[in-house]
């Protein structure tokens, strides 16, 4: 199951990759928000990625104006690790270097056709492990307060 999630600015954007979730069959829980009206964008991202934490989805996929607000807010949250993706060698790195378990658009940044190519990457690549997960597991030291330099 995927969360996905947005505000006013990422709406259309978030129409667009559900249309493309339902052709390649994957399930997806929308989040909201339903409509152009303004909205706050951290309320959305919370929604989707706290779905993630408590493990009631894989992963997630928001859209805001930039990509950028609402993968901020995501990344507040304990356990995930949010990607703002604008290009395709981005979505494939984030999953197989940082384990990404969100991935950001901009509406107002990127066209659906290009958000659809990336949500195909980044629902479709693995993470690497290896020393990629030793990294990975000192963000979520930093996270967790540890001096990972002592
Ligand atoms: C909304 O106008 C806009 O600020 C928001 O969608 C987003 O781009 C924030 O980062």
């Amino acid at each position: 199951m995927i969360a996905i999630a947005s505000d006013h600015a990422g709406f259309e954007l978030k129409e667009a990759i559900k249309k493309h979730l339902d052709e390649r069959n994957t399930e997806y829980k929308d989040f909201g928000t339903y409509s152009e009206e303004s909205v706050d964008y951290p309320v959305f991202a919370y929604k989707a990625a706290t779905a993630v934490t408590k493990g009631e989805c894989e992963k997630a996929i928001l859209c805001c104006g930039t990509g950028i607000g609402i993968g901020m807010a995501a990344n507040k949250i304990k356990g995930i690790r949010a990607a703002m993706c604008s290009d395709e060698f981005s979505a494939e790195m984030t999953r197989r270097h940082n384990d990404a378990n969100v991935i950001c658009f901009g509406g107002r940044v990127i066209t659906a056709e290009k958000a659809i190519k990336l949500t195909d990457i980044f629902l479709d690549t693995e993470f690497e492990g290896g020393k990629h997960l030793r990294r990975v597991n000192m963000i979520t030291d930093i996270e967790n307060g540890k001096n990972i330099i002592e």
